[in-house]
């Protein structure tokens, strides 16, 4: 335990107030609550480790040439933070978790009350830090750079398949084709005209069955500009990428490091993840030897060759799913028994965007199991696929980041 975590009243106070959470829950002994009380002791020991760590600066700029095309004018203003605003962040995090979690737990009355109570005195708390805070400062740091700030809205369209797969729009502008690929193991893919056609029980353009020259494994393909990129089956760690003109593989590669754990652990037959933004093609992978962190690398969608490869400190643990905007990394996580997702952990291949002082970003009030997420840079939207329902979130970005 460091110093600098104990230092500080303010986290004093919310150790304290989650230890007395913990207890009251735990008195409970409902295996209901068990969740929460792992999310709890979880959330300790994340808190914790993320004080011992430092996240690493590489030279991306060199290396990847052009990266920084969409994310515009990012400044360093960022260094003028000081570690209480972060630790602040992190206790409204533990506060609005608690707030959104706990009512819905229906049979615990006595209890609810109890922590409401606590969850008051703690805010209340967290008003006087943050008013004093602001005081000290005097003046505010700002950056600006493209972040997911909301994940507004939720659009079931559809239910079909299996409960696990994918579904996406091919993102290259000007597209408008929609596949599904159901399951984690197959050669099938279904093509639309459109997501009208999609959705349409009675469409007047049924859908295309391809078929695969080598079966796919999980969740992770992408489609881009009419080429599917996937995980071939039965090989650890091989990409292929198929023409979908003709259903012929165009080329391949193999993922250095990639393959022996799950990409998410929630998501356990997903090894390799693809995703597409702004900057063009990744794909996200868990390092065995790296306590289960993920890395994300930039490939080139052309030659499939690795341009660059990140360490991220986000855990594969508890993580059901990830998609990259604009160049970061967003981690969604949840619970074995399909909870509330949440985006916890995020990782800026620019380095302006820092996990530890972004808010947690909440899905939308449902419980979910998402086995993928995909973002479609043009709509900004994610299409995800939640035990056999097909979604769609709305999200929403800032270019101005305002921090406190
Ligand atoms: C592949 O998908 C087709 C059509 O969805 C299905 O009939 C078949 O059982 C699947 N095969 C496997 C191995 O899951
Ligand atoms: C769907 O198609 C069938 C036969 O083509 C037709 O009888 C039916 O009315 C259509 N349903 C809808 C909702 O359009
Ligand atoms: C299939 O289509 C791709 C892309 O259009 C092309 O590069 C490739 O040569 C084609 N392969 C065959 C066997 O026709």
């Amino acid at each position: 335990r460091t110093v600098r975590l104990m230092s500080g009243p303010a986290v004093v106070v919310l150790l304290l107030s989650l230890l007395l959470t913990l207890t009251a829950v735990q008195a409970q002994g409902s295996s209901q609550d068990s969740f929460i009380i792992q999310y709890l002791e979880r959330r300790l020991v994340q808190i914790e480790v993320g004080h011992c760590t430092h996240t690493h600066t590489l030279g991306q700029h060199a290396l990847c040439p052009g990266l920084d095309q969409c994310c515009v004018h990012r400044s360093e203003m960022k260094n003028q933070l000081d570690g209480v605003s972060v630790r602040v962040d992190r206790m409204e995090r533990e506060l609005e978790y608690l707030e959104n979690k706990i009512p819905t737990q229906g049979d615990i009355e006595m209890e609810e009350a109890l922590l409401e109570q606590q969850i008051k005195d703690a805010e209340l708390d967290l008003l006087k830090t943050k008013a004093k805070i602001k005081m000290d400062r005097g003046k505010e740091a700002s950056v600006s750079n493209m972040a997911l700030s909301q994940i507004k809205s939720l659009k079931i369209v559809k239910k079909a398949g299996d409960a696990s797969g994918s579904w996406f729009k091919d993102p290259t502008a000007g597209s408008e084709k929609v596949y599904l690929l159901s399951g984690f193991y197959n050669n099938t893919l279904l093509e639309y005209h459109s997501l009208h056609s999609f959705t349409e029980k009675n469409s007047s353009t049924p859908a295309k069955v391809l078929q695969l020259p080598f079966y796919w494994q999980g969740t992770g393909h992408v489609v881009y500009n009419g080429f599917l990129y996937y995980h071939k089956a039965d090989t650890p760690n091989q990409i292929l990428k198929v023409a979908l003109l003709n259903t012929t593989v165009v080329d391949s590669t193999l993922l250095p490091g990639a393959g022996r754990i799950p990409v998410y652990s929630l998501n356990p037959n997903t090894y390799l993840d693809l995703a597409v933004d702004e900057l063009g093609l990744w794909v996200i992978h868990a390092d065995a030897e790296y306590e289960g962190k993920l890395v994300v690398s930039k490939l080139d969608k052309a030659s499939l060759a690795v341009e660059y490869t990140w360490d991220t400190q986000c855990p594969s643990r508890d993580a059901e799913g990830a998609f990259l905007i604009c160049g970061t990394l967003y981690v969604v996580y949840n619970t074995r028994y399909g909870g509330r997702s949440t985006v916890q952990c995020l990782y800026d291949i620019h380095n302006t965007i820092h996990s530890e002082e972004s808010p947690v970003l909440f899905f939308p009030k449902r419980y979910t199991s998402h086995s993928s997420i995909h973002y479609h840079p043009g709509d900004q939207q994610l299409y995800a696929w939640d035990d056999g329902y097909q979604t769609i979130y709305h999200v929403e970005t800032i270019s101005d980041r305002r921090v406190i």
